[in-house]
Order: C-alpha cells, then structure tokens, then sequence
C-alpha cells in the first residue's frame, strides 16, 4: 500500500518536472519579459561566439566560386503543404512521397554531403523598416524565408543539431512590391488567417513545390557558420543568403502581421544582430554570370551545356567565316 502509494507520488512529481521542463522550453519570446536578451538563461548556446543573425558587410567578404549548387527533387509537388503557428513563427512542413524529398548537395557544403529538406518558416517586422535577421550593410529588409536542411549522415534534425554542418539553413530576403501579387502566396496568405491563432494549422488546397516559394535565382549568395536564430541556438550551422529577393505586396505581408501569439501580435519575430568575432563571409561570384532558376540539375544541366556549344559553334563559324572570306580575297 505504501509503495503503491510513494509509487504515484514520485510519478506525480516526476511529471510536474516534465511539464515544468516542457514549459520554459517551449516559452521563449520576441518581447521585453522573454525576448532575445533572456534566452541564455535557459539556454547556454546563446551566449555564444558563433551566433545568428549576423551583420554582411560587402566590403569585408571573401569573394569564391564555389562549385554549382545541385538542387534535387524541389520541383517535385508535395502530398500536402501544413502551415502551423506555433507561437513564434508560421512553421510550413511538406509530406513527401519517401526519397522524393527536396536535397542539396555541392557549393559551399562539405564534399560528398547531402542535405534533406525539413521545414521552412519566416521571421517579419510590423512595419516594412524591420523584419529580416540577417543584414546586408546594416539593412534590414521586410522579411526573411529559412529553409531548414539537415545533412543525410544524420537519422534526424535532433542529432544534426551541434554537428559540423549537420544543418544548413538557406535564407532569403522579402522585398516589398507595389504589384502584382506574388501568385505564389496567394493561396498561402489567405491561409494564415485560419492560422490566426497559437498552435492552429491548415493544410493548402495546392500544395506547391518548394522552389515555387523561393526566388528566382540562386547562384548569387553569401555564406558562413552560424546558429540556430532560435532556442538552443545550436552552432556550426552553415548558412547561405541569397541575393535575389522574393517579391511580395503589402498586402499580402499585412496578413503576416495579424497572426497572434498567445494574446499578443506575433510580428517581429526576429532576433537582434549577433558579434562575428573571428568568423569568415563568403560570397559566391560565378564566372560565367549565367543566372540559374530553381529546376534541377538534370534540365538545367543540359541548358548550360547546350549554350557552350552555341557559343563554341559560334566562335568555329566566326573562324571558318573569316579564313573563307580571307581566301576569298
Ligand atoms: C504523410 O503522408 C502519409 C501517407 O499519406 C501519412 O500517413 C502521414 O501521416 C503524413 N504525414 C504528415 C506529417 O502529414
Ligand atoms: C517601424 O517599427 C519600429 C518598431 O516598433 C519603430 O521603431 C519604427 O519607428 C517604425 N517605423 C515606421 C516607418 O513606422
Ligand atoms: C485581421 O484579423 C481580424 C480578426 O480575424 C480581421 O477582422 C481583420 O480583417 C484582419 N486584418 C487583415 C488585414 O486581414
Ligand atoms: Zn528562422
């Protein structure tokens, strides 16, 4: 009877220091009373060296050319599209049929290191002066897209977390357009006011292929070893911003802004600048300044290669042409 007794006690106690746990975890915040200054209390990694979002001073990055970027499968349509507010952020997961999911390989990442599409969300300002984490020469843009990708050599994003480039992060910048509408975010945006509340979800009635979220082009970016912009704020997550921007309308970010957290708008929901300390930027500069899109390698492959013949063919008729017309004379 006693132990039976202790035997509910101690599991009662055991799981208020569940729930309790569960609790802060889960409770971090953009405001004064849990905002950004507060989080390494309860999360030590914040207070580290190698923290996101940083400041991208131009002048001070180190120009390469990385290899080409391969981009699998982010043309493939999803089985379904889930928008979720959880509180901090609309957090957008896509169904795929299994090996069918978005990957990345090449450029900046580690040789022979694939990366497999988990989720991606946004972080934006109240008003179009603030928004984005990520600065480009102290400028800060409306808002911010992060593609979370977890590297294939581990079985989940948990124990990616805190792994040399276990986690890459692709970031892009929003810019507000007078018009048109990004087709896009059509259905998306009407979408969040289902969403309006913390912990709701919706799924699109077309659920559109990843790149279709993206901008347009992606061979102009920068690049260096961050962290998570959130609790725990694990390191040595390799990041890539692109340069060219996703367009979207007032309109359509206002309905961003009239998303809740708990009572409260959710709306700048993004971290303040970190220190770079003794980190490196990057910037890819491709050569050749052909702009590639979002279809994968396999028919984007074939148009690179194709324009190389024209352009030798071009450069072989341009000799024939001459010696004949010297011959000629
Ligand atoms: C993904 O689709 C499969 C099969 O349709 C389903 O069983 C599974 O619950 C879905 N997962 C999510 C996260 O929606
Ligand atoms: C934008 O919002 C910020 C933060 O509240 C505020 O300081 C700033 O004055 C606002 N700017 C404009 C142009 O409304
Ligand atoms: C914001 O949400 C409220 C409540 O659902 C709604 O009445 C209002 O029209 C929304 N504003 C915009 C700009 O959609
Ligand atoms: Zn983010």
């Amino acid at each position: 009877m006693w132990k039976l007794r202790f035997g509910m006690a101690w599991k009662a106690v055991m799981l208020l220091l569940v729930c309790a746990a569960v609790t802060s975890a889960a409770d971090f915040g953009y405001g004064v009373q849990r905002g950004p200054g507060t989080w390494a209390r309860d999360y030590e990694q914040c207070n580290g060296k190698h923290q996101s979002p940083i400041n991208i001073n131009k002048m001070a990055v180190i120009k390469m050319e990385y290899p080409k970027m391969n981009y699998y499968n982010f043309d493939l349509r999803p089985k379904s599209v889930t928008l979720t507010n959880n509180g901090h952020t609309v957090l957008v997961t896509m169904n795929f049929t299994e090996g069918k999911e978005p990957r990345l390989s090449g450029g900046p990442l580690k040789i022979d290191a694939v990366y497999q599409f988990e989720q991606f969300h946004f972080h934006w300002g109240e008003n179009d002066t603030l928004g984005s984490e990520d600065m480009i020469n102290n400028q800060r843009y409306p808002a911010e897209l992060h593609v979370v990708m977890r590297s294939l050599k581990y079985p989940d994003f948990a124990s990616a977390l805190d792994q040399e480039q276990g986690v890459v992060v692709l970031a892009f910048f929003f810019k507000v357009v007078e018009r048109p509408l990004n087709p896009y975010y059509g259905e998306f945006v009407e979408m969040l006011s289902g969403i309006r509340g913390k912990d709701s979800s919706k799924n699109l009635v077309e659920p559109l292929p990843l790149w279709k979220f993206l901008s347009t082009y992606s061979t102009r970016y920068y690049s260096y070893i961050g962290s998570l912009t959130t609790p725990p704020c694990s390191e040595e997550v390799l990041w890539i911003d692109y340069q060219d921007a996703i367009y979207i309308s007032e309109y359509q970010l206002n309905l961003f802004r009239n998303l809740t957290a708990s009572d409260e708008h959710l709306k700048n929901n993004f971290r303040p600048i970190q220190n770079l300390n003794d980190r490196l930027i990057y910037e890819n500069v491709p050569k050749d300044n052909l702009q590639t899109n979002w279809m994968p390698p396999p028919s984007a492959a074939p148009l690179t290669s194709s324009l190389n013949v024209i352009i030798l063919l071009g450069i072989a008729m341009s000799v024939l042409l001459k010696g004949h017309i010297l011959a000629a004379f």
